[in-house]
């Protein structure tokens, strides 16, 4: 199994050009199912979730083809026999599986996807999703793991106010009310940028399509398609990641390929922090920091701070003075890191969905296990400020989610290796 070896106390300086966004991209291939046409999305990250929903696509009977060298993938839609099933062995490793879900619905009238099931950072439930979909006239049962979902007469618009607010299941019901008859008001949305860049592509498609600033998406269904061209928003996230890389190591290093107006959240937590900053349109410079100050935070949905980069500003402020608190209100699991980060030297604990972490604290390297994606990245920004070498191991998680991560960092200097 491969492992990262992380050197650390080495500055680092360079740029990095930040890839598309991996939790854009699934989406915008799933709502792929819906049309007929052409279409080429760009700036796709090589991420292996993305190969898994290829995978997926290919299954379902589209013709889909992924050119590595430009990042982009090309689908075409041939009267080949469609299969509207998501099986087990696809979605059990990449939980976006079920995106699947309304649009084989609309368009098919029928689904068959299996339940992704739990992971390490929670639960993970399907609720939400589901009673999207029923609202839109879905009949759904669960037999053996897998969600049977049919429309006989097809799906048809309606009110539905979600009870409490989910990426995915915002996603599944505006892709699946696309092909509904008439017109669906979706209330309590996620607004996540990559939300907003389904809403564009969608457009783009053809379809009648809008959203305000109170979490509110207007649908109205539509019966054919436009050929279209889509470039995918940049992965704020990873943005973010190597934001705090530098604020911890940095002596200058620039971000490219970004607008920093989509991370205001994130960057007005960093500048609190005490971290140097230079910010123009599209570009985003880090200096070395002086001090960095201790900060109180709350992961929410979008515009909040979000949660995959929860991990990350943990290892930020083990190195600022004083107390800082994160309180995680998204994921009922997701402070599987903070064992492995004591064993480093972090000073952190734990109440309920609450962490205070004491900084300063001197890292040190140590032999580390990764326990999900978010999580394995906070371990490589551990190692890139401990003393001595840290070991990552379990790094597929990484792969799930970062493109060629070690190559990124290795071009700013950072000691890093893969074995
Ligand atoms: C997406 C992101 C993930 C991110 C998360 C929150 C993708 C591929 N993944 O995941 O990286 O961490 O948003 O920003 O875009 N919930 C229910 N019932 C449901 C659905 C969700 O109770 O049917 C709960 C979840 O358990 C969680 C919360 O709602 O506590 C938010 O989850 P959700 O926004 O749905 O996350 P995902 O779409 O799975």
């Amino acid at each position: 199994m491969e492992k990262l070896k992380v050197k650390g106390k080495k500055s680092l300086s360079g740029s990095i050009s930040i890839s598309g966004s991996k939790n854009a991209s699934l989406p915008l291939l799933a709502a792929a199912i819906l049309s007929d046409k052409k279409i080429v999305l760009k700036n796709i990250p090589l991420v292996k979730d993305i190969f898994t929903m290829v995978e997926l696509l290919n299954y379902i009977g589209l013709k889909i083809d992924l050119n590595k060298k430009k990042k982009t993938i090309t689908i075409l839609h041939y009267n080949k026999k469609i299969s509207t099933v998501a099986p087990y062995k696809l979605v059990k490793t990449m939980r976006a599986g079920i995106l699947v879900l309304g649009a084989l619905l609309g368009k098919y009238k029928k689904a068959k996807v299996s339940l992704p099931g739990g992971c390490a950072i929670g639960g993970r439930p399907v609720d939400l999703h589901l009673f999207a979909l029923k609202k839109l006239g879905a009949t759904i049962k669960i037999k053996n793991g897998y969600i049977l979902a049919n429309t006989e007469k097809g799906l048809r618009g309606n009110l539905i106010k979600f009870p409490s607010i989910s990426v995915g299941a915002t996603e599944n019901a505006i892709i699946a009310s696309v092909l509904a008859e008439g017109k669906t008001i979706l209330k309590n949305c996620a607004m996540e940028p990559e939300i907003q860049d389904l809403i564009l592509f969608l457009k783009k498609l053809g379809c009648s399509i809008s959203s305000d600033k109170k979490r509110n998406i207007f649908v109205n269904g539509i019966k054919s398609f436009l050929p279209v061209t889509h470039k995918v928003i940049f992965d704020r996230i990873e943005l973010g990641t190597y934001l705090i890389a530098a604020a911890l190591a940095g002596k200058k290093v620039s971000f490219l390929n970004i607008s920093p107006k989509i991370i205001s959240s994130e960057l007005k937590v960093l500048k609190k922090m005490g971290v140097k900053m230079e910010i123009k349109s599209n570009k985003i410079t880090v200096f070395k920091s002086q001090k960095l100050k201790r900060i109180n935070i709350k992961t929410e949905p979008y515009p909040g701070f979000p949660t995959d980069l929860q991990a990350q500003i943990m290892i930020l402020m083990t190195q600022a003075n004083g107390k800082s608190k994160i309180k995680e209100s998204i994921f009922e699991n997701r402070f599987m890191h903070v064992p492995e980060l004591k064993r480093m030297g972090a000073k952190i604990k734990i109440k309920d969905n609450t962490a205070k972490i004491y900084g300063p604290s001197k890292l040190s390297g140590a032999e580390v296990m990764a326990t999900d994606l978010r999580a394995s990245v906070c371990l490589v920004l551990a190692g890139l400020i401990a003393q001595k070498e840290t070991t990552i191991n379990r790094i597929y998680h990484l792969d799930r989610g970062y493109e060629k991560l070690e190559i990124k960092l290795k071009k700013c200097k950072a000691i890093i290796r893969r074995i």
